[in-house]
């Protein structure tokens, strides 16, 4: 990734589908069917989905629900070859920012509790845990971490 690289975060659409299952077949273990994240590519009152594009290139996306006031963060990755440079902070950001436009306060999610990239990421960004989901993994029965964090921290760190 150059200095110069066009970084653009927007709204998630059904034609990303293709670039985005190639992208969660490599970043998890246990990737969601093509049929769920065409479903969360379709932007509605409930579903948040942003893309970000690296040089017109999808390299990552977060989808989100929007639950009252609360952006639970469903589904969340970046591009292994370019991980580490801070694209999933750029995206986290364009989150808290869309997501407080629309009324949101916090961000919640679970995550796995060996998932030591994800709860480094999100601690580091202000996220603090609130609990946990015993066995809430189907395929190996791990524990979730619950975690949480107000938008408006996220917002600051610009
Ligand atoms: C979690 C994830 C989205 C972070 O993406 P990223 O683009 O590397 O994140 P950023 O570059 O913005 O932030 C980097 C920070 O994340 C954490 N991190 C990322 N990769 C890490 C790793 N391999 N080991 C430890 N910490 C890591 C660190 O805090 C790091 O900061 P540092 O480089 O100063 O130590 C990415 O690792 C990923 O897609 N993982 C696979 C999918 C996944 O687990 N998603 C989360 C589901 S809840």
């Amino acid at each position: 990734m150059t200095d110069s690289a066009l970084i653009e975060v927007r709204a998630g659409r059904p034609e990303d589908l293709q670039a985005v299952v190639k992208l969660e077949v490599r970043c998890f273990t246990d990737p969601w069917p093509p049929a769920a994240l065409l479903g969360e590519l379709t932007p509605d009152m409930l579903r948040m989905p942003l893309v970000l594009e690296l040089d017109g290139v999808l390299r990552g996306y977060l989808m989100g629900w929007l639950v009252v006031d609360q952006l639970h963060i469903l589904n969340f990755a970046t591009d292994p070859d370019f991980q580490r440079r801070g694209l999933a902070g750029t995206l986290l950001r364009e989150a808290a920012r869309h997501g407080k436009e629309l009324g949101m306060e916090e961000f919640t999610l679970e995550v796995r509790q060996s998932n030591t990239p994800a709860l480094n990421f999100y601690k580091k960004h202000g996220f603090r845990e609130t609990g946990v989901r015993p066995g809430y993994y189907v395929d190996n029965g791990e524990d979730a971490i619950i975690m949480a964090c107000p938008l408006g921290p996220v917002l600051a760190q610009e």
